[in-house]
């Protein structure tokens, strides 16, 4: 009796399983009324008397392991069940803080501006960053080594041996994107073009090598001089506020005759000068002009028949104008103390 009793007593102490019924089994055969170790109880009544101490602490302590046994395997298989189906989730547990991001300042800018164009009728086009020299350069005015080609110092993707109408490279202007349009729009057309723009530019608080544009077209019969100052007026109220005046400078980019530069009064200081407009009232805010009818030409719009308007401003610009900031790069450092000062703009 005593050798079974151990050979049981093995058996209980290998046991393990993970599943509820092979408990369930276990119980049943060892425990319950009728298993084996009760059973064993039963037969003490035939131990010699010199044996019965011996053997009845050897199936006591039988029996307490088989019930330590069950005890503890029921609490290991359930707790694991407990896991899988996150049955008992606490919910008076505190949450682990999950910071929300904030839309970037430029998003919000862009928005904006593309915004307040789309209520007086532009769509947005967008187009590739990597650009052929025709829809950089050449459907644009520049001239093949014309000088003005490095009024915007560019990357070139093509080397140096490629002839320069067969070169590639990073855009630098959403200008490409314009001839696109009018390239497979007929008039009228009133687009906005939003996006990166690359140049070759050392990085300082006032540049950088990437960008962002926000470039206007709008041709039709008779666009005039007084519509391109018109819409950007309409503009600058919108985005810097009601008593924002403007004023156009005459400058020159090659796809646009004439051409001008808008400034706008100061909108920190209102006119009256300060460090941000250098004392003079004004600071620039973006370039445009009347569409060179060459450019027309060179994208199959005919030029007597049409004309049109164009502007491009850069955003991080506006976006510092408008917000005071006072060095470009923070836009780029992804700085979480730069970044929440934006938090719930849309
Ligand atoms: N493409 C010019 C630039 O990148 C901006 C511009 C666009 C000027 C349209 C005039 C007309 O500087």
């Amino acid at each position: 009796m005593k050798e079974k009793i151990n050979n049981i007593l093995h058996e209980v102490e290998n046991f393990s399983t993970e599943s509820l019924e092979k408990l369930e089994e276990f119980r049943i055969e060892y425990l319950s009324k009728k298993g084996i170790i009760p059973s064993l109880f039963g037969d003490f009544k035939t131990v010699p008397a010199e044996q019965r101490k011996e053997m009845g602490s050897l199936l006591n302590e039988l029996k307490n392991k088989a019930q330590d046994k069950l005890n503890d395997l029921k609490q290991k298989v359930s707790s694991a069940s407990q896991q899988e189906t996150n049955e008992d989730i606490d919910l008076s547990r505190p949450v682990d803080f999950r910071e929300v991001g904030t839309r970037h300042p430029l998003s919000i800018v862009r928005r904006q501006i593309l915004d307040i164009f789309s209520r007086i009728g532009y769509t947005v086009a967008e187009g590739p960053e990597i650009e052929n020299d025709w829809h950089n350069f050449s459907a644009l005015n520049f001239p093949e080594e014309h000088p003005a080609r490095d009024m915007q110092d560019t990357f070139f993707i093509s080397d140096d041996k490629t002839p320069s109408l067969e070169k590639v490279a990073l855009r630098t202007h959403t200008s490409s994107v314009q001839v696109r349009v009018m390239e497979n729009q007929k008039p009228p057309i009133r687009v906005v073009a939003p996006g990166r723009v690359f140049r070759n530019e050392a990085i300082s608080a006032r540049a950088h090598c990437i960008f962002h544009q926000v470039e206007g077209l709008y041709i039709d019969h008779n666009v005039s001089f007084a519509d391109l100052k018109q819409t950007l007026f309409y503009f600058a109220r919108e985005f810097f506020g009601e008593d924002t005046k403007v004023r156009f400078r005459p400058s020159y980019f090659p796809f646009t005759e004439p051409s001008a530069e808008m400034d706008i009064s100061c909108n920190i200081c209102g006119g009256s000068g300060c460090k941000i407009c250098k004392y003079s009232g004004w600071v620039e805010i973006l370039g445009c002009g009347m569409v060179d009818p060459n450019v027309l030409e060179s994208c199959g719009i005919d030029s007597k028949e049409y004309t049109g308007l164009a502007f491009g401003m850069g955003i991080e610009r506006i976006t510092m104008l408008k917000y005071q900031i006072d060095d470009l790069r923070l836009f780029f450092e992804n700085d979480i103390r730069f970044l929440k000062q934006f938090e719930g703009a849309f």
